[in-house]
């Protein structure tokens, strides 16, 4: 079928390129004209593993183009997908302007043929409704349906999610989407969900809220682990292992960060507001969150006594591992407290040293993991590269001036750390 993306950010290219890579005929729409032709020549402006064969692959198959004009792209597009940013404003709600101003500059390109227009971006639920008028508004002849279909990838593996997603989630106002829809999701040979407009975007907003609750539970119970010396790993495997609760994202560490989480708990928060229901339980879950990068500083704190002048180490950047991605990453947080408290860092992380430059421009960027620890108060690890467990650690330890280690992702393993000679600390461990 012939697809229109507009918007190619993380989420608009890779459903474009897996979208071209099981058949489709794809057009992904940027406005920045920049990235437009060096996607043309081939540059993928971020990391993913498994994008830039897929997009240099279904290029050279002629199934995937770019292009800076909407226009081109609905006229042959049956379907258009907007994927554009909704970012976070100071009051935790979303700015949806962008979002507002591709339904308008899609409405004035339609024709007379028929187009389904549907939200792949995270909106807040009624934003369907909202798209659907706007087109109506500025195109009152335009026979559209408009369609919620929430994207569920994860940084660091979208390829891998959008190619073998748990659902797909299609909310509809009218039955003459849903096959097209159908058509355009079989390839991927997974349960095709078809709901109403605004559950499938509660949906979304409901399920990044559940994952983020998930994560403050478990960090809250590794508080009580470290004060009653019982192991949040255990204590993680042995709720894991209940089928209804599941032992994934119960892993404790310093916080949930990235572009997703923090952003649509607030925005979930403040329009379950607007509909008069006060959310306390997500508040909470955002107050755990904040208060476990501070329990985590403080442990440093406690241990190094004055930050001011003392030289740390920190192994990773990015908010997670796998990704480039440095957007509301807890690892940059600790470290600009960390500078703030006059603490000289040093940094390095296997992708995300370019992206985070300009964040913590007073931090020394070194180009090899162990480099961090030359003359080191305290290393701190702060993102879940697995590369990281398998540094020549007792190399890293000799090179430190006093051998504190503090994990912030329980990345490494106890025993083997503390018989390397460190003084290991990590969470809820
Ligand atoms: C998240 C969701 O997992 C995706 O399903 C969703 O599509 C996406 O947001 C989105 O809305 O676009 P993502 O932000 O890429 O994906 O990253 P996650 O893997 O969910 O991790 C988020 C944060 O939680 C990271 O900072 C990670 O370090 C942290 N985390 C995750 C934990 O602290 N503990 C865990 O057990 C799992």
């Amino acid at each position: 079928m012939n697809l229109a993306i507009v918007g190619s950010g993380y989420v608009g290219l890779v459903t474009g390129a897996c979208f071209a890579e099981v058949g489709h005929q794809v057009i992904c729409v940027d406005n920045d004209l920049k990235k437009v032709h060096s996607l043309q020549d081939g540059h993928i402006p971020i990391y993913e593993p498994g994008l830039e064969e897929l997009v240099k692959k279904n290029v050279a198959a002629g199934r995937l183009s770019f292009t800076a004009s909407i226009g081109d792209a609905v006229a042959v597009s049956k379907v258009i997908f907007i994927a554009v940013p909704t970012p976070p404003q100071p009051d935790g709600s979303v700015d949806l302007s962008f979002v507002e101003g591709v339904a308008r500059e899609i409405a004035v390109h339609i024709k007379e043929e028929y187009r389904i227009v549907v939200d792949k971006s995270t909106v807040p639920v009624k934003t369907g409704e909202k798209v659907a008028q706007t087109i109506s508004r500025y195109n009152p002849g335009a026979d559209i349906d408009v369609v919620s279909n929430p994207e569920f990838l994860r940084e660091g593996s979208a390829v891998e999610d959008l190619m073998k997603p748990d659902r797909i989630v299609v909310g509809v106002s009218s039955n003459r989407a849903v096959g097209p829809m159908k058509e355009i999701y079989t390839p991927f040979n997974a349960p095709i969900m078809i709901t109403d407009l605004n559950s499938a975007e509660l949906i979304k907003h409901a399920s990044n809220s559940f994952l983020s609750l998930k994560i403050s539970y478990i960090n809250a119970v590794a508080a009580i682990c470290e004060a009653s010396g019982a192991n949040i790993e255990r204590v993680a495997d042995g709720m894991g292992a209940d089928k209804r609760i599941g032992r994934a994202f119960l892993n404790a560490g310093i916080g949930y960060g990235g572009s997703c989480f923090p952003k649509d708990i607030s925005a979930f928060i403040r329009i379950s507001e607007e509909l008069g229901y006060d959310f306390r339980l997500l508040k909470e879950v955002e107050t755990i969150n904040r208060d476990q990068k501070e329990r985590f500083l403080k442990k440093i704190r406690e241990a190094l006594w004055v930050l001011r002048h003392k030289k740390i180490g920190v192994l990773g950047l990015a908010f997670k591992g796998n990704t480039d991605d440095v957007r509301s990453s807890v690892a940059i947080a600790v470290i600009q407290q960390l500078v703030a408290e006059g603490a000289e860092v040093r940094a390095y992380d296997p992708k995300a040293m370019d992206k985070a430059r300009s964040l913590v421009p007073e931090v020394k960027m070194v180009a090899q993991a162990e480099d961090v620890a030359d003359g080191a108060d305290a290393l701190l690890v702060l993102t879940e590269w697995t590369e990281f467990k398998s540094l020549p650690w007792l190399a890293i330890k000799k090179r430190m001036l006093s051998p504190l280690l503090f994990d912030g992702r329980n990345l490494l393993n106890p025993d083997e750390m503390r018989s390397l000679g460190f003084t290991y600390t990590s969470v809820g461990r």
